[in-house]
Parts: C-alpha cells; structure tokens; sequence
C-alpha cells in the first residue's frame, strides 16, 4: 500500500524524523484555517496524490498567508496530476532550504537485501538523476539483520560526500528513517527533497512511503491508512468477504481453485478469446483448497457483480476437496443467488470423485450451467458465450 505524503509525514513524526508542521484540508475553507493553526506564516499548499512529479504539474505552491493559501488550495483541489484527481491538499508550514539532498531506503529484491540511496542533489527526479549522473548517487547495501546502525548510516552520509557536521547531522536522520522502515513494515521509505535549512537543521521535507501488506497483520493501526475511495469497489467487496481477487479488463469471469491453475485459466481463456471476438478474462479468482459452498457462492457473487461479465468459467480440479463437493457446492450457491445469478456459468471439473460431481450438476440440470470435459474446451465455450452475449 502507498501512503499519501501527508500520511508519510505523520509516520515521520512518530518515529521522530524531524518534520515541519502539516494539516491535511480538503477544501479552500479547510486550508485557510489550517494555514492559520500554523501560525499564519508562509506556507506550501500540496496537492496528496499518489505519483510523483506534482511539482512540475502545479500541484505545489507557495502561499503567503491563510488567504493566500485558500487560493492556491482552490486552485490545486480538483487539479488532475497524471490521472489522479486531487482530492486533498497538504499544508505544510513553509521551509528555510539552503540545500535540497535526496535519502531512499528499499527492499533490493534481485539482491535479497535492503538498499539505501543517497545524494547531495536532491530536489530533482531522481531517475534522471540516476542516468545521467549515476555517481551522484550513491548506492548502499542494508543488511536486513542489521539495518542502519551508526556505522552504515556514517557509510551512507561518506558514500553521498558529506563530511563534517552535516554529515553526522543526516546520519541521525538516516537512522530515524531505518526505525519508520523497520517498525512500520515498509519496502519504501523515500525523501526527496531532505533538506538542510537556514539555520542548519536537516528535515525530511516530502515523504513517500510504501508499506508491505504481507505485514498487515501485524499493524492494525495500518487499516485506517487505507484509501478506500480509489480502491475497486469489487476488490474491497472480495477483501472483506477474505476472497483472493483481483479485477481484470475483459468479459469472462474465471474462478480456480489453486493460483497456478486460476493463472492458466486466464492464459487459456485469452487466447480461446481471440477466436471469438477478442474477449478477454474478467477476473482473477482463486477459491482455494476446500472451498465451500458459502465461497463458491461469494466467488460467483462477486464476479456477477461486475457489469462487464457476460459468462464465467468455473474450473476446479478436485483434490482435497473433491469433485463432488464442488459440484455441490456450485448447486447450493445458485441456490444462495437466486435471480442475481443471471450469466451463463460454464464448469470444468476434473481430478478426485469427478464423475460424481458430473453426476450431481447434470442431475440439478441449471439452466445457467454448461459441463464441459476439458480445460480448452471449456475457455472456448466461455468466451464463446461472452461474445454472443
Ligand atoms: N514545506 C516546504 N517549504 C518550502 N519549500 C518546499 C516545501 N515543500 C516542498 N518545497 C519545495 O518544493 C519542491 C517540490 O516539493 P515536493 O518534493 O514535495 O514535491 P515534488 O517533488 O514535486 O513531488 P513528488 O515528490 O511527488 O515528485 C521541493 O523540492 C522544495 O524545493
Ligand atoms: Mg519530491
């Protein structure tokens, strides 16, 4: 999950990086106010969307006063930043910069290990930086084990070409910055700019952070962080019924059981698609081992949500849970779903008791179903009807 700067911010200052004071307003009123409870001072307004690059696209401004930060914040509400739409603003209590630095710390996942980078010109994209300067930037193994202690963060400030003061001042804040990485469960902890002010001071000036939802369920205070408006409504309908789904751009739902064969599926359905009109899958769905009918009924419900969906493909191949209660449990979700099961439904079984759970679908005769003897035979017959439809 990527966080919005303003969430970042409030991480920081948790773990005690040094951060200027911010308020989150969704509206002029709210900037104009918030621009006040810091103090009425100069200001920088800062449109919260999730990509990078809002500088260059209007989305930061410099603002005077309170009334002046109602204006700006007038005009970034709304403003589209790469096909995101600004929903909220950042007012951040305007900084003294003397020097703009850029500090990452990431999960290096080709060399299993942690990467911190780091330069002295920070401010600027850093993936220009990167090509045309690669030796401005300095790069730092991070042993997960031992993290940024102070001898690799004394390593990243020499590595970068800091000496003296400052580099002992950054060092610190390497450090801080490990501890948000570390506790927090992150794979990205990125500032750009960190600056150095006026007087000295190092302060983590933007913040991205990227927290890993494998860890989740050990940061329950990470819920709230989740921006459900620009979730998909049928993903965030799957999640909370525990389903693994993921929402894809064609017509023919697909549900597995096992992520390889669901994986297949799609590969299968996409090409039988090209025969029928280029229809593609709908869907990613893995009901896992031992699915009950209560499963299969939420798997079915979630896909026939999707307006797109004109057939679904049902291929199961029965292990555990073998073929008989599958095709039970497919019976009983039509059953559950009544008239909102209203596409045709096309199933393959195969694998442990297949021919009793044949049996059991020709015997309930659905007028919805389709049996099909094969994994091809049934993507073709899937996106045969999708294309018809
Ligand atoms: N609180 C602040 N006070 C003074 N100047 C600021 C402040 N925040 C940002 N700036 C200036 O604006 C520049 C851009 O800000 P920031 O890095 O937050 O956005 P960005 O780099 O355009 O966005 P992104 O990081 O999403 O690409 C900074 O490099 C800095 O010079
Ligand atoms: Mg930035």
């Amino acid at each position: 999950m990527d966080l919005f700067e303003y969430q970042a911010r409030d991480l920081f200052e948790k773990h005690g990086v040094p951060v200027l004071g911010g308020r989150v307003a969704e509206t002029p009123e709210e900037a104009l106010s918030a621009a006040q409870e810091l103090g009425g001072g100069t200001v920088v307004v800062k449109a919260q969307v999730k990509t990078g690059g809002r500088g260059k696209a209007g989305g930061v401004k410099l603002a005077k006063s309170p009334e002046d930060a109602r204006a700006k914040a007038e005009e970034i509400l709304g403003l589209d930043i790469k096909g995101h739409t600004t929903e909220k603003v950042m007012i951040a209590e305007g900084a003294d910069i003397a020097e703009e630095y850029y500090f990452s710390i990431l999960l290096d996942r080709a060399n299993r290990s942690y990467l911190a980078m780091c330069s002295k010109e920070g401010g600027v994209e850093i993936e220009t930086l990167a090509k045309e300067r690669p030796e401005a930037l300095a790069k730092v193994d991070v042993n997960p084990l031992t993290g940024i202690d102070d001898a690799k963060a004394a390593e990243i400030a020499s590595e970068a070409g800091f000496d003296g003061e400052d580099a002992k001042k950054v060092a610190e804040v390497f450090k801080q910055l490990w501890t948000v990485y570390a506790e927090e469960d992150a794979t990205l902890v990125e500032v750009n700019p960190l600056v150095k002010t006026g007087d000295g001071k190092i302060i983590a000036l933007d913040g991205k952070i990227t927290l890993d939802d494998n860890a989740s369920f050990r940061h329950e205070d990470h819920e709230e962080l989740r921006d459900i408006s620009a979730e998909d409504p049928l993903e965030l309908k799957a999640k909370k019924l525990d389903l693994n789904y993921v929402k894809l751009d064609g017509e023919v739902g697909v549900i597995g059981n096992g992520a390889g064969l669901v994986m297949s599926t799609l590969d299968v359905v996409a090409y039988a698609g090209e025969e029928h009109g280029g229809v593609k899958p709908a869907n990613f769905l893995d009901i896992g081992g031992g699915a009950s009918a209560e499963v299969m009924a939420n798997g079915l419900d979630v896909i026939l949500g999707d307006d797109q969906v004109k057939s679904v493909f049902v291929n199961v191949f029965g292990g555990i849970t073998a073929c008989d209660a599958v095709a039970n449990g497919i019976v009983k979700a039509l059953e559950i779903l009544g008239d909102t099961a209203s596409k045709p439904l096309v199933v393959r079984l195969d694998g442990n008791n297949v021919d009793e759970g044949r049996k059991i679908l020709d015997d309930a005769n659905h007028p919805l179903v389709t049996l099909t003897d094969t994994m091809d035979g049934g993507a073709d017959k899937a996106a045969e009807l999708a294309a018809s439809r």
